[in-house]
């Protein structure tokens, strides 16, 4: 599936290099210096993590479900190195209560173009992102390019998947793995939503029970409904 690889010391960010490359390419760096995330945030791009883009052509079943499948893949190949990952609904990986991995899904009128940020050897964060890396949780060092490459067959495999069978190929194992399940959560979509996170729709929208009856969403982002007092 992928046809050409990119290794770069630095980029501003792989996900603008990789608009200017063919489709089936993967640009990597080792730093970033204008790591972007979802709605216009920073993504923190110190050396140890690994961070990554890739371009595909169009014509996913259920492409809103793509970064929900992404967050899978990579959370399946975390399971394979004996970890155990949660989804936070749309695109984020959470281990031991803190984000580990997010994706960052865009198009153009052909092309998708998927980003990863794995957070892999760092040590530390600065405490208002909660965040960890994987070396934090396991103790071990990570070999980015090994990690990179077995990494790249789980998501081709679970990019087919997608192509040939659409979500509800995955909605079953992912709904198993979401973080919040039945639990009362504020979807901020930007208005907040209040309700009980149920599961997932037939092509990866969130399914809330609201005030106002079942809802589903595909986009915002979640956090748990603290009481406080
Ligand atoms: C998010 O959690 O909001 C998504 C974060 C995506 C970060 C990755 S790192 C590789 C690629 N390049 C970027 O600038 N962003 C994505």
């Amino acid at each position: 599936m992928f046809e050409r690889l990119l290794w770069l010391e630095e980029a501003g960010s792989t996900q603008d290099l990789i608009k200017g490359l063919p489709p089936h390419s993967v640009v990597v760096a080792k730093r970033q210096t204008s790591g972007r995330g979802r709605m216009g945030r920073h993504w923190h791009s110190e050396v140890g993590g690994l961070y990554f883009s890739l371009s595909l052509n169009r014509g996913f079943k259920d492409e809103v479900s793509l970064p929900l499948v992404v967050a899978y893949a990579v959370g399946e190949y975390l399971k394979k190195e004996g970890l155990k990952p949660v989804i936070k609904w749309v695109n984020d990986l959470y281990l031991m209560g803190k984000k580990v991995c997010g994706v960052l899904c865009e198009s153009s009128r052909d092309r998708l173009y998927v980003g990863v940020g794995l957070n892999l050897n760092q040590r530390e964060f600065p405490e208002e992102l909660e965040a960890i890396s994987l070396s934090m949780v396991s103790g071990r060092t990570y070999r980015e390019v090994d990690m990179l490459l077995e990494l790249l067959d789980f998501l081709a495999g679970a990019l087919e998947l997608l192509k040939r069978e659409g979500f509800r190929a995955f909605k079953e194992e992912i709904e198993s793995m979401l973080l919040y399940r039945d639990q009362e959560v504020v979807l901020y979509t930007p208005e907040p939503v209040v309700g009980i996170l149920k599961g997932l729709d037939k092509d990866g929208s969130l399914l809330l029970i609201t005030h106002e009856g079942e809802k589903t969403f595909t986009v915002g982002d979640i956090s748990l409904r603290l009481f406080v007092g």
